[in-house]
């Protein structure tokens, strides 16, 4: 069946609507026909490009990032867990650049957590250079597998596209925005439906509400999903210890308006169009994430915005250092890639960085907030 058909089911069997949540849901996750279930959606000839894609000094220096805080304070044999990792570029690229710091390679169990099929046949050919080097690598489709190791998680791109919901205040009341469908001109619009006071949820709603202090109208995204996620990565961060490092776009806390959006071949798309063809992604709140992380009693550090990441972490002197062995074109290659990551109207103030740690990490502890 269809996925365009399945949510008309949905929206008949419930009373007339669907929660953007479900229609997000099954858009990007049904077992057979959803978006990140099946397409080769990252790159050139794909819908979107991340920075990993952009950039091989992206992957590189944060490999080198890892290879020092596992200096500090793993020293042992470990899981470097990646979550969604595409194509696997990213992953390479901290790979490649730790094939010479010997101890910390041998160290790696490499777990990907990645849900698409054709994903993992793309990241397999890619990595398949590390398994001649000896290296253990598993695939999975969440964490419930992971051993009692000390682990390194990373995560880019990986929560913007979780289902979430959303709601606003008119008038002290408090309504969640749903999805209907127009038998007539057979296209999916939007509605809304009052929230009912006695939910837990409601509370939630009218506390974020008053704390981020938005007026009437604005729009509230809650991101659950993303939200038990962080709770079980956050276990077992909590137990085995380790990093956790987040990069994602999204703002520092709610801007009061909606944040989803759709892409197709690198075009702005309406996301209520051809269900389960392209990508529905949202900005993630970091505040919340922050709040969430730190209620789960981790260290948590930033949100940093991923130019001032980047370079705190040095990134441009490994630009410098690679430079030295190039011709001219490459060299101005390899600067234009890396200014795309590093643009401060773009992608180098649009996406934020978090640090999370089972430690205190003395570094960020002196300057929580760097810039
Ligand atoms: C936007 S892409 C980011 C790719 C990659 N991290 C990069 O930097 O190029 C999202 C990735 O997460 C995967 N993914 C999405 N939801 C997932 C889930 N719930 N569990 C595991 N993988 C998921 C997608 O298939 C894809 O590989």
């Amino acid at each position: 069946m269809k996925l365009n058909k399945k949510i008309q089911n949905e929206i008949k069997s419930n009373n007339g609507f669907i929660t953007i949540k479900n229609f997000i849901r099954t858009s990007m996750y049904d077992e057979k026909k959803g978006y990140y279930k099946n397409k080769r959606a990252i790159g050139k000839k794909g819908d979107f490009i991340t920075s990993s894609e952009i950039s091989q000094l992206f992957g590189e220096i944060i490999g080198l990032y890892f290879i020092d805080y596992w200096s500090n304070y793993i020293k042992d044999e470990f899981n470097l867990i990646e979550l969604g990792p595409g194509n696997g570029t990213f992953i390479r690229d901290a790979l490649n650049i730790s094939l010479n710091f010997e101890n910390y390679f041998s160290s790696i169990n490499l777990n990907l957590i990645e849900v698409n099929k054709e994903l993992i046949k793309i990241q397999k050919k890619n990595l398949n250079i590390f398994k001649k080097k000896s290296l253990k690598m598993t695939w999975q489709q969440n964490l419930k597998k992971i051993n009692k190791k000390k682990l390194i998680v990373f995560a880019n791109e990986f929560f913007d596209c979780f289902p979430i919901s959303q709601f606003y205040k008119f008038k002290n009341e408090y309504f969640e925005k749903i999805i209907k469908y127009d038998e007539k001109n057979k296209k999916f619009y939007f509605d809304d439906i009052k929230l009912n006071k006695n939910l837990k949820l409601f509370n939630k709603i009218e506390s974020l509400y008053s704390s981020y202090n938005l007026k009437d109208k604005s729009i509230i995204e809650i991101e659950y999903d993303a939200e038990k996620y962080l709770e079980s990565i956050s276990e077992i961060i909590k137990k085995n210890g380790g990093l956790f490092v987040i990069i994602d776009y999204g703002n520092y806390s709610s801007s009061g308006f909606s944040t989803i959006q759709s892409v197709s071949k690198h075009k702005k798309v309406d996301f209520l169009n051809n269900v389960g063809k392209q990508d529905i992604s949202h900005m993630l709140d970091f505040n919340y994430f922050y709040m969430k992380l730190k209620s789960l009693n981790l260290n948590v550090y930033g949100p940093f915005t991923q130019r001032n990441f980047l370079t705190s972490i040095g990134i441009n002197e490994l630009k410098n250092k690679i430079c030295k062995n190039v011709n001219t074109k490459k060299k101005l290659e390899i600067q234009k890639d890396l200014d795309r990551i590093l643009d401060e109207n773009k992608m180098g103030e649009l996406f934020k960085v978090l640090i999370i740690s089972s430690q205190k990490l003395e570094n960020y502890e002196k300057v929580n907030e760097l810039y």
